[in-house]
């Protein structure tokens, strides 16, 4: 693991971890001065693209919003998902990770696990690439919504395959709608930070999508809250600016040349 990364793991137990997704550089610019991680998530197939799930991103497109979420980076670890379908063997996704890694000067990757996603986090990471994962509701993977870990099951598999993923070399483990149980139980049992979605305050940290904090995705399940209402704020000074365009009000000479 390199320093960046080393001293991200280090906030496990010392204090909450804050992350949140970025597309573009004006949102990552912001988002450096605050987060301790920005993720150039694949949420961005949904958000930004209208389209129905993350499985048909492509590895050119991410590519391309990394690219300028980098653009606003200084401090920040930037971690960028792996689109589904580019990490299905050991050698495709150490392929697609450097490409990763190289175009976009990320410091790491994410992907979605289940059982048998466990051996490329460990052939990524004895390639010295920095991987993250993310287990509990893998929207890559799962059809359909559910709230993961609540039975005693559930729990037992959720906390063994967290632990093989960081026995396989993850930094970090994204927990996406996992019971409040079972989260506790995997953050207790981990040395590696916990980053919760929708998944309790006893994760080491949380991740929001930003564009739904800030009420601008239009998708506000129970596990996001709103901290703004962009949509609202963004229409009023449309609607001012048409206004002022039909009535002559702008542009006033203080605009012109
Ligand atoms: O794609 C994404 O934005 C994510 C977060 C929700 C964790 O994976």
């Amino acid at each position: 693991m390199r320093s960046k990364i080393l001293s991200f793991v280090k906030n496990k137990n010392k204090k909450k971890i804050t992350c949140l997704t970025a597309y573009s550089k004006t949102t990552a610019k912001i988002l450096d001065k605050y987060c301790d991680l920005v993720l150039v998530g694949d949420s961005l197939a949904n958000v930004l693209y209208g389209m129905k799930n993350t499985h048909n991103l492509s590895l050119d497109t991410i590519i391309n919003h990394a690219k300028s979420v980098k653009l606003g980076i200084k401090r920040s670890l930037l971690v960028v998902d792996m689109p589904k379908g580019s990490y299905q063997t050991p050698n495709q996704a150490k392929k697609n990770a450097k490409i990763i890694l190289k175009k976009t000067g990320c410091d790491a990757v994410k992907i979605e696990n289940n059982i048998n996603s466990i051996k490329i986090v460990k052939f990524l990471t004895k390639s010295k690439i920095d991987v993250m994962g993310h287990i509990g509701y893998t929207p890559q993977f799962k059809k359909k919504f559910k709230v993961e870990g609540k039975s005693k099951t559930e729990q037992k598999k959720l906390v063994k395959l967290a632990k093989e993923i960081e026995n396989a070399g993850a930094f970090s483990i994204v927990l996406e709608c996992v019971s409040q149980n079972t989260s506790n139980n995997i953050t207790k049992e981990l040395k590696i930070p916990t980053i919760g979605i929708g998944s309790s305050a006893y994760c080491d940290g949380q991740i929001l999508v930003t564009d739904d904090m800030l009420g601008l995705s239009g998708f506000y399940p129970k596990f996001v809250k709103k901290y703004i209402n962009l949509e609202k704020k963004i229409e009023y000074a449309v609607k001012k600016f048409t206004k002022d365009v039909k009535t002559v009000k702008f542009p006033q000479r203080k605009n012109s040349f």
